[in-house]
């Protein structure tokens, strides 16, 4: 792991800002890679839902049910902007992130994002028992806001097919196209 550590310090992405966001929809293994990749770094782990949920107390599915979307959104876009404070860091942001301009345009000021991605139906499967996702509805409602978001989600410089990858194998791909762009 150390020497890992050395091969990729210093080239961690190529905003040279040292912060790498994970953005992608519901499944794409955001939590899981941004984990493994926060530890090969030798970096700290952020998780946004995790992040709005302490700042307020409230789970996601409450903040939903008492608050509505409008003010879960205020929330994490708030929470987002706290992470700046943060030295360097992998943070995983939650799959509707980037539909706020302001988000896309802090991310893209103030680190690097990695899009990960699957077939819906593989995020879909990824996502059984979900509690902080409580957008999750039909596979037709899923497919039509992937598709609204893939605008927001293609934003982010780097791509990475996750299909049939496990979240460490993603954090080791992670971290060689960053790399490779660096
Ligand atoms: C959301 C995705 C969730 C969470 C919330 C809203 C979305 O995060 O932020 O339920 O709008 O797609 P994950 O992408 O980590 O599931």
């Amino acid at each position: 792991m150390r020497s890992d550590r050395r091969e990729y310090s210093g080239c961690m992405d190529r905003s040279g800002k040292g912060r790498i966001y994970l953005v992608g929809f519901m499944g794409s293994g955001k939590s899981s890679a941004g984990k493994c990749l926060a530890r090969d770094l030798g970096v700290r782990f952020v998780d946004l839902d995790e992040r709005i949920e302490l700042a307020s107390g409230l789970s996601v599915a409450e903040i939903f049910e008492r608050e509505g979307e409008g003010e879960f959104r205020r929330r994490e876009a708030a929470a987002l902007r706290e992470t700046e404070s943060l030295p360097a860091a992998v943070i995983a942001t939650g799959g509707g992130t980037l539909t706020r301009r302001e988000n896309r345009d802090f991310i893209q000021r103030t680190g690097t994002a990695v899009w990960l991605t699957a077939p819906l139906d593989v995020m879909l499967d990824r996502c059984r028992g979900g509690a902080r996702r409580p957008l999750l509805s039909s596979r037709e409602k899923m497919a039509l806001l992937l598709e609204e978001r893939l605008a927001g989600y293609s934003s982010a410089p780097l791509r990475i097919e996750t299909e049939g990858l496990g979240p460490q194998e993603v954090a080791q791909l992670i971290a060689l196209r960053l790399q490779a762009t660096a």
